[in-house]
């Protein structure tokens, strides 16, 4: 077999980790979330689950992935003592079943650059939204996004994944600084601001059981933790590299990234008009119609090249997110079944592909693959991935953690940290979700699949 790939570079590695980060998580996910609930209430609350799950979480994907060397599921079997491999088998397969609607949503974006460009998208948004997110128009898009995923894919770490993310991540930063720079001129900007940046304590009282599980659920997705991918990413690292240097710059910059896209959203809402109760209530169509009503009330040209650049910008943060989800369970058919890359690529974006017709062809299955994916697939992968480090790995995680970094004090902090109020959190956050699927019946993360509904 050939010999397996590494990262050519260190950068190239964060790079790569960090595009996998950004994604519709921070753009279309984030900003829809915090007008839902509360505005600079949510935020904290997802800074501080950044930081108590988040990042120990996605050090001890890294720990697992660069110890073991393989694909995220095989990675159990080889530093596992006994059978812990379910784990690695929930987490690919989250990212296989978010790859599928996630898709979709790629597909949308890519019809807005165009949309945005001929004006269409701008002059009637609710029409528009109602006639590309459905049916045949989006099952198109959808294979077209696919396509362009498999196609990174398919060339490998260091020729597509490495290559590719080198200029995505950087493209995404400088337009989204232009972005926001613009925003910033715009009138009645700083309602925008004010409502990102200044936390209602009362909402975060009063909405607490609902908060704390919303925002852990985004900072997972948005770190790409639970999905076995930071896993598969770690697995192509070499041993000098400091895991706890390179996750907190993964993090940060993830995080930084994430509040730029609140502050190009939320002005360009509140410039255009809109109160948040407009542009919340989430729901997949949001970012979709309410960004485009906004651009709607601008001169058309302006209008136009905003949107133009503003979906570009989720483009590409959606693609580099994208061949992410791919490439963990492509690892996993590679590595253990000796399938050349090319083969297995297709195949799994095919079937991906598959998976996500029914969301292309109605967004209420959209939003039931996300809610089910984000409040039981994740937190089930994350609570066994902290047991699993904390608890089976133990010392050998501290180990792991400190060759490129040297020093005892980190790794021992951090384990203890996994050992105790990381798991606690998790183990909230997993009851509080539970506790959502199964017993309200809520739009959008009910278990009943929509036709049953
Ligand atoms: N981390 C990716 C995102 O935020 C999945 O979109």
């Amino acid at each position: 077999m050939a010999e397996r790939e590494t990262w050519t570079t260190r950068l190239g590695f964060i790079l790569a980790a960090v595009g996998s980060a950004v994604g519709l998580g921070n753009i279309w996910r984030f900003p829809f979330l915090a007008a839902d609930s509360g505005g600079g209430a949510f935020l904290v609350v997802y800074l501080i689950a950044i930081l108590i799950v988040g990042i120990p979480a996605l050090l001890a994907e890294f720990v697992i992935g660069r110890r073991a060397n393989v694909d995220a599921i095989g990675a159990f079997r080889e530093i596992g003592k006994g059978n812990w491999r379910f784990i690695g088998a929930v987490g690919v397969l989250a990212s296989f079943w978010t790859l599928s609607y996630y898709s979709v949503i790629g597909g949308w974006v890519f019809r807005y650059v165009f949309g945005s460009a001929t004006g269409s998208a701008l002059a009637e948004p609710e029409a528009y939204f109602g006639a590309v997110s459905v049916g045949s128009s989006s099952v198109l898009t959808h294979i077209v996004f696919m396509a362009i995923t498999i196609g990174v894919v398919a060339f490998g770490i260091e020729r597509g994944i490495e290559l590719a993310t080198k200029f995505m991540v950087p493209s995404i930063v400088v337009l989204l600084l232009g972005l926001a720079a613009y925003a910033f001129t715009l009138p009645n900007a700083a309602p925008g601001y004010e409502f990102l940046f200044n936390p209602d304590f009362g909402t975060i009282s009063s909405n607490l059981a609902q908060i704390i599980p919303a925002a852990t659920g985004q900072a997972l997705f948005s770190l790409s933790v639970g999905f076995s991918v930071m896993i598969t990413y770690a697995s192509y690292l070499g041993e000098d590299d400091s895991l706890g240097a390179d996750g907190l710059t993964i993090a940060v910059t993830n995080t930084f990234i994430g509040i730029l896209a609140g502050m190009v959203v939320l002005p360009l809402l509140f410039a255009g008009g809109l109160s948040v109760g407009a542009a919340g209530g989430g729901g997949p169509g949001a970012v979709f119609v309410a960004i485009p009503i906004a651009l709607g009330d601008f001169p058309s040209l302006i209008g136009q090249i905003i949107g133009i650049v503003f979906f570009f910008v989720v483009l590409i943060a959606a693609l580099s997110s994208a061949i992410s989800l791919l490439e963990a369970p492509v690892a996993y058919v590679v590595d253990e079944f000796g399938v050349p890359r090319m083969q297995a690529t297709a195949g799994i974006g095919g079937s991906a592909f598959v998976l996500g017709i029914p969301s292309a062809w109605d967004t209420a299955w959209l939003t039931w693959f996300d809610g089910l994916g984000v409040a039981l697939l994740l937190p089930i992968t994350v609570l066994f991935v902290v047991i699993f480090v904390g608890w089976i790995l133990g010392d050998d995680a501290i180990d792991e953690i400190k060759k490129g970094m040297g020093g005892d004090s980190f790794g021992t902090v951090w384990l203890w940290s996994l050992r105790t109020f990381v798991l606690l959190a998790v183990v909230v956050v997993f009851l509080l979700n539970i506790h959502d699927l199964f017993f309200t019946v809520d739009e959008g993360t009910y278990i009943i699949p929509p036709p049953l509904q």
